[in-house]
């Protein structure tokens, strides 16, 4: 099977997940398949990703997840796409809720086409720079019985390990159940 793997990750987040499903996709079975493209997406209206997604029976797009959808760049990738077996894929600085992955992949699922296929979905936390912990405990300090900013802290501290290998093997089974490997 053709498949191109093509995400955007600022902070290399997104970038573990898309290594691991090019590995996954090279298949333990000895029997990989054809990757055509892997990589990041371009600033340039992303023209080689989108030829490449073209000639792929699976396009594999990678998100950050930006204001609760994905980045521009991305939605204008997954716009160009037509007629594609697509899954997607991301990561979120809030983990925990099932319920908050569900409506990002949802959101960016709008940018796809009706003519496109979404095969699979999957995200995971992932973690986030420290000045974002920095600005957090700055505002803590200014408002000590600040619980949602206690909150946000330890969702913080939570998401320094992520994506970890519990979150790889859960992104192996959807690529596999999605694949069929
Ligand atoms: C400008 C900006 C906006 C963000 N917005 C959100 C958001 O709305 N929801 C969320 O859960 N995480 C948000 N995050 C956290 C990132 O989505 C998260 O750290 C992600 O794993 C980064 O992926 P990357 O390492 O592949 O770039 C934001 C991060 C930045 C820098």
């Amino acid at each position: 099977m053709r498949y191109a793997v093509i995400y955007d990750s600022p902070t290399g987040n997104t970038r573990i997940l898309a290594e691991e499903i090019r590995r996954c996709m090279d298949g333990q079975n000895g029997n990989p398949e054809e990757c055509i493209c892997f990589g990041e997406l371009g600033q340039e209206k992303a023209g080689a990703e989108m030829l490449a997604a073209a000639e792929s029976e699976i396009v594999f797009a990678g998100f950050w997840t930006d204001k609760g959808g994905c980045s521009e760049k991305m939605a204008g990738f997954l716009e160009s796409l037509h007629g594609q077996r697509v899954f997607l894929f991301g990561t979120a600085g809030f983990g925990g809720a099932k319920e908050y992955f569900r409506r990002i992949l949802e959101r960016v699922g709008t940018h796809l086409a009706p003519d496109n296929t979404v095969t699979g979905k999957y995200m995971c936390q992932g973690k986030m720079p420290l000045a974002v912990r920095k600005r957090y405990e700055s505002m803590l300090e200014q408002n000590p019985e600040d619980e949602r900013m206690r909150a946000m802290l330890e969702n913080f501290d939570q998401a320094l390990v992520h994506p970890d290998e519990a979150d790889l093997e859960l992104l192996r089974k959807s690529v596999s159940s999605a694949v069929d490997l």
